[in-house]
């Protein structure tokens, strides 16, 4: 599979990686805008740098994991305190290790915590850095410790104390968290723990210079570029134009198939929106993508369309950008969609 220029994100978190620890970064941007797998580059441009140590936990791969399954996929069993990760193999990444007689069947959060801790530590003994990367970290959502939901401890918000601790106060290792869920990042902006402690950072759409080129490249004509670019914005579509092209459709063809997919599927989510959501409020969202491609969050966040505007950024038909204040389509053809429906 190629790999589409990245080239600014990458040496972003390239740098990043090698720069002393100090906050949590949170790496975050429109639905399928290339966050996973630019972190999968940036940790294989790595892998031949001896002195880093990269814990890498893909949330993706589970349903909503559950406390056994969270200790699975973060611990081996294992004499060394940090072993390679065998689900991830040609990644070159680690895993946190635990004695092979460690019940884990009920631990508390502090066995928990003092196991990533001695790895951490074991790591940074050995003369290396370990980077901590956790891909949809907010699937730990529902994971409670020491007790049932209400009594618990909720394991995201113990994680955010220890992640300040080994970041900020500590600057032992890096910690660095991917998510699609905007809303997510909301709550953590939003955060107390996290205030002051936190960084971010947006992998967005790719820029039109960019598509240009590897639309270039790939031998389209400039008629054809000068038109694909008003659509295009994500890296699969860029993959999907220039197969399509292989397979005899033009351009025009690609776009108004894909217009016509993302048109049916919202009108199909609009007429199976809960009852409690009312659809006039819906389409006055919808609204203000009439002409502008962007909204400044206050022109939607508001009281009387909070649920609304919820439901239409979890069903993935907006990208809410708290950090910058704007909220968009989650694609440029998702907009001309919304505005056909509109007409
Ligand atoms: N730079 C790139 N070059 C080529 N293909 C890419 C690139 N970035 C992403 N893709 C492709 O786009 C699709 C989505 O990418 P990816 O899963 O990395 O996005 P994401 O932002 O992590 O998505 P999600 O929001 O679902 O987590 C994948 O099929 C991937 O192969
Ligand atoms: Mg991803």
């Amino acid at each position: 599979m190629k790999f589409y220029n990245r080239e600014k994100e990458v040496r972003f978190l390239k740098t990043y990686c090698q720069l002393e620890p100090n906050s949590i970064l949170f790496v975050y941007g429109p639905k399928s805008s290339g966050k996973t797998t630019v972190m999968l580059r940036v940790i294989e441009e790595l892998s031949n740098r001896e002195d880093l140590v990269f814990f890498y936990y893909d949330l993706r791969k589970y349903a909503t994991p559950t406390k056994e399954e969270f200790l699975t996929i973060f611990f081996e069993k294992s004499d060394k305190k940090y072993i390679p990760n065998k689900l991830e193999f040609n990644l070159g990444v680690f895993k946190f290790g635990i004695e092979k007689n460690q019940d884990f069947k009920n631990p508390s959060l502090n066995d928990v915590f003092a196991k990533i801790n001695e790895s951490i530590n074991t790591v940074i003994k050995d003369g290396k850095k370990p980077v901590l990367i956790i891909d949809e970290l907010q699937k730990l959502k529902n994971i409670y410790f020491n007790g049932n939901n209400k009594e618990g401890k909720s394991l995201l918000n113990e994680l955010f104390n220890l992640f300040v601790s080994l970041t900020k106060m500590e600057h032992l290792c890096h910690v660095i968290c991917l998510t699609s869920d905007t809303l997510f990042i909301e709550e953590i902006y939003n955060n107390s723990t996290l205030k002051n402690a936190s960084e971010y950072y947006l992998i967005d759409w790719l820029n039109k210079e960019d598509i240009k080129k590897i639309l270039k490249e790939e031998g389209f004509d400039e008629k054809e570029i000068n038109y694909a670019v008003n659509y295009l914005s994500l890296p699969y579509e860029v993959s999907q134009l220039i197969n399509n092209k292989k397979l005899g459709l033009s351009v025009e063809e690609t776009v108004r198939q894909w217009i016509n997919i993302e048109k049916d599927k919202l009108q199909y989510l609009i007429a199976n929106a809960p009852d409690e959501l009312n659809e006039n409020k819906i389409n006055e969202i919808l609204d203000k993508f009439k002409n502008d491609i962007k909204v400044k969050n206050e022109e939607i966040i508001k009281k009387e369309l909070i649920n609304e505007f919820k439901f239409l950024v979890n069903n993935e038909i907006l990208f809410y950008d708290v950090i910058n204040g704007i909220i968009k389509p989650t694609s440029i053809k998702k907009w001309h969609a919304i505005k056909e429906l509109l007409k």
